[in-house]
């Protein structure tokens, strides 16, 4: 559910004036600046030496069930994992090709150059091919969504979550919904859009909802060696405000699935891999120096940035990925500060389809309910801009070509 309360700034000082009386912030923030500090010292180095940040696993490492606790750990201390080979590589660049004949045949450009205006992204970017790609229907991202292996993958993802709460388990990490999300297509050259470095799963809501305020409250009472990212009470409970930036379903992890190869210098993705670097960003907005009614780059209506002028500890952790190769799957914790590198320098496009882990409680299947009646009819997803492309597109996917676990991920 989406919260449309307007007058933010009697929350955020009410908030701020709360959480500043029982806790010492100042004090709690020069703890965890200190902690982090040896976090993003470690990940800087790594990075100067060219070591592989990101931890990675085989999906057949998944599939058998053998992925270490080593493993394990390391993915739950860095807050994001790429797990390789998910589909065969020849798999992806079929999709690939497949979804470029599906924007060519029906005319994509052509009619997102007449409809600019009805996404912001658009608005600016009249002449020049777009990178992101407003289709949700491809034949390719329906498969990929629905494929045993995404499945397989996302279930171990979901279970790494502690889904013990108060009334019950917060999630079934077993069953995934769909969350249909668009593609990234970014043509080599391209210097259109870079993504600053941010978090999608809320902005000032982190601070003034109920709900976020039982996640973080270690954080909040300078508890630090206390708090797990990893724990779920409550993570469905939030009200997000209204907002083109926020995702209405509750994802365990944000990711994306390669069609092309992509690395370094492709303007991919960048991470800041510490799974509970949050608490800089939480506690920095409660300092001295951050006016009463604000919280640092908190703002409606977009996603909550980070910056040198704010957060300079954290800066210098923000890595990009190691390269990835078509059927590989990057993910990463909601929590998680990440970017797009704001140039491509690579020879050739870098293709995603956006594919998060969505698990199947209230909250999702709440939206999965409204999402199926746009899948019927070729709408845009009910989170994104009402753009309805591929209302008539010609190959897109129907209820006919789901499976039996498709339909069940789409509660058809
Ligand atoms: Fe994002």
């Amino acid at each position: 559910m989406k919260n449309t309360t307007p007058d933010i700034d009697k929350y955020i000082i009410h908030t701020k004036k709360n959480i500043q009386q029982l806790t010492q912030v100042e004090r709690a923030f020069n703890t965890v600046r200190e902690s982090l500090s040896v976090a993003v010292d470690e990940v800087a180095n790594l990075q100067s030496k060219g070591g592989a940040i990101v931890p990675e696993l085989s999906y057949s490492s998944i599939a058998n069930g053998a992925v270490s606790t080593k493993d394990i750990q390391s993915i739950k201390q860095r807050g994001c994992v790429i797990v390789r080979n998910v589909f065969a590589r020849n798999q992806a660049e079929d999709w690939n090709n497949e979804l470029g004949e599906y924007l060519d045949t029906n005319n994509y450009l052509e009619r997102a150059k007449e409809k600019a205006g009805l996404d912001d992204y658009f608005g600016d970017l009249k002449d020049a091919k777009p990178q992101i790609y407003g289709v949700y229907w491809s034949r390719p991202q329906v498969m990929a969504r629905q494929a045993e292996s995404m499945a397989t993958t996302k279930r171990f993802l979901n279970r790494l979550w502690n889904t013990d709460a108060p009334a019950g388990p917060e999630f079934d990490p077993d069953l995934d919904y769909a969350y249909a999300d668009r593609t990234r297509r970014r043509a080599p050259g391209d210097t259109t859009l870079g993504l600053s470095p941010h978090m999608d799963a809320g902005s000032y809501e982190r601070w003034v909802d109920p709900a976020f305020q039982k996640i973080y409250a270690k954080i909040f009472s300078g508890e630090l060696e206390q708090y797990d990212p990893w724990a779920a009470a409550y993570r469905t409970q939030t009200r997000e405000y209204e907002s083109p930036a926020v995702s209405s379903m509750f994802r365990t992890f944000q990711g994306w699935t390669a069609l092309t190869e992509q690395g370094p210098g492709d303007g991919t993705l960048e991470l800041l891999p510490i799974a509970n670097s949050i608490a800089y960003v939480l506690l920095r907005a409660l300092q001295k120096d951050v006016p009463e009614h604000e919280l640092c780059l908190a703002k409606p209506g977009r996603a909550l940035g980070v910056d040198q002028q704010w957060h300079p500890d954290l800066m210098p952790a923000i890595v990009p990925i190691q390269t990835v190769a078509p059927g590989d799957t990057v993910w990463w914790h909601p929590d998680v500060i990440h970017a797009v590198g704001n140039e491509h320098h690579g020879d050739d496009y870098a293709s995603v389809i956006y594919i998060g882990a969505s698990p199947a409680c209230n909250k999702n299947k709440a939206y999965a309910l409204k999402q199926a009646e746009c899948f019927k009819a070729g709408l845009s997803a009910p989170d994104f801009a009402a753009e309805n492309y591929e209302v008539d597109f010609k190959g897109r996917a129907t209820i006919s070509d789901l499976t039996d676990l498709g339909k069940q991920q789409m509660v058809l």
